[in-house]
């Protein structure tokens, strides 16, 4: 959880334990943003001195300087998160059309969508700072008035363009073809009409694939791929997934462990009472993990299946990443206390570091 509360009205972070604070200026506030990302000292260095055109030494120093205050506050830049800025996943609204059981975006009653102005800026800091491609998440990012503007600017920076979607609005907006976006990622945790309604609280699981399977036809050149998080009614069903979603002819099956315990997902009120039902209701209890593991091996049919379609590019994870995810499951069960301390570190990843 975090140390610190961010007032952006005053542009001042203020330590909750102890209501120390840091007043920023447009430079400092840069500096905490980056940070934040999880972008490294060097990074930070090689941007504010281009967006500044401050000499090497003034921007090297005042950045170190600022983040030993700023570690105070539990903001460190990590070097490995170099690397993770690949994709980075930008959050353009806050609200959503779904009620999902994970997830609490829709109950927000913030109607602020990010101004596409501003996300043009944000996109090419970014950029400068080795990203590729940027996933458009939210809440549901097909509610943002300008999506259409946002996408394009980011094509204007020679960017690739992945669109994180419920997909439940893909057939009233049909302006996507035409601007060809590179991969679009719609969220289909169930395998039936019962298992989608229990976890997105809406009866549409027909409606996305028809969804998906239009899209597809009239955008054939964008990757178009489902993601699911990894539950107790489809561990043992991924060939079935895949079964699906080669009929409906989409590209690629993304997993994702479910967060139980974080505040990630806009969940303001995380407690040990909510992770309990979250782990009730969707984890595979102590006994079915132990029974997977004992038959998830090399030569085991289904551990095959999943090399196999991992080496084919079908999935996102190979053996080992299912069976990580076993074993972080295991690991919620055995907790004292199940809404204890495995950090989600979404957005960055929608998963704990020790499933990389
Ligand atoms: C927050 S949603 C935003 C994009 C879009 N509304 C959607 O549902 O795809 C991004 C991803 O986070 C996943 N997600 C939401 N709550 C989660 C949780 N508690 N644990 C893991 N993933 C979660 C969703 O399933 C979705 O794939
Ligand atoms: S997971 Fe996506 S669709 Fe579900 S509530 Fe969160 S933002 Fe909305």
């Amino acid at each position: 959880m975090k140390k610190y509360l961010f007032r952006e009205d005053a542009n001042q972070i203020i330590l909750l334990e102890n209501f120390d604070a840091i007043d920023f200026n447009e430079i400092s506030s840069l500096i905490f943003r980056l940070a934040e990302q999880g972008a490294c000292l060097n990074n930070i260095v090689e941007i504010i001195k281009q967006e500044y055109q401050i000499d090497h030494e003034t921007a090297f120093r005042d950045t170190k300087e600022l983040l030993k205050k700023l570690a105070k506050f539990g903001v460190r830049p990590d070097k490995n998160k170099q690397k993770q800025i690949k994709i980075p996943i930008v959050h353009i609204l806050e609200n959503c059309n779904s009620p999902c059981m994970l997830c609490d975006c829709w109950k927000s009653r913030s109607s602020i969508q990010h101004p596409s102005d501003l996300l043009k800026k944000y996109f090419c800091t970014i950029k400068k700072m080795g990203a590729e491609k940027i996933m458009l998440s939210g809440g549901e990012p097909l509610l943002h008035k300008n999506l259409k503007d946002i996408i394009l600017s980011i094509k204007k920076l020679d960017l690739k363009v992945m669109l994180n979607t419920n997909g439940l609005l893909l057939h009233k907006n049909t302006w996507l073809h035409e601007l060809d976006i590179d991969e679009i990622v719609v969220s289909m945790d169930g395998l039936n009409q019962e298992d989608y309604k229990e976890l997105r609280g809406l009866d549409r699981f027909n409606q996305v694939w028809i969804n998906l399977q239009k899209f597809k036809k009239y955008s054939p050149n964008t990757i178009v791929g489902i993601r699911s998080i990894l539950h107790k009614k489809n561990y043992l069903k991924i060939d079935k997934m895949v079964e699906i979603l080669l009929k409906n002819r989409c590209d690629f099956l993304g997993l994702s462990p479910l967060d139980i315990n974080s505040n990630s997902f806009s969940r303001k009120n995380m407690n040990q009472k909510r992770s309990l039902e979250l782990a009730n209701n969707l984890l595979p209890n102590i006994e079915e993990i132990k029974a997977f593991e004992r038959l998830f091996k090399p030569s085991n049919r289904y551990f095959d299946f999943i090399e196999q379609s991992f080496n084919d590019g079908i999935i996102g994870w190979n053996a080992k990443r299912l069976a990580n995810c076993m074993s972080y499951y295991k690991k919620l069960w055995t907790q004292e206390d199940i809404s204890g301390s495995w950090t989600c570190t979404f957005p960055i990843f929608s998963m704990p570091e020790m499933l990389l």
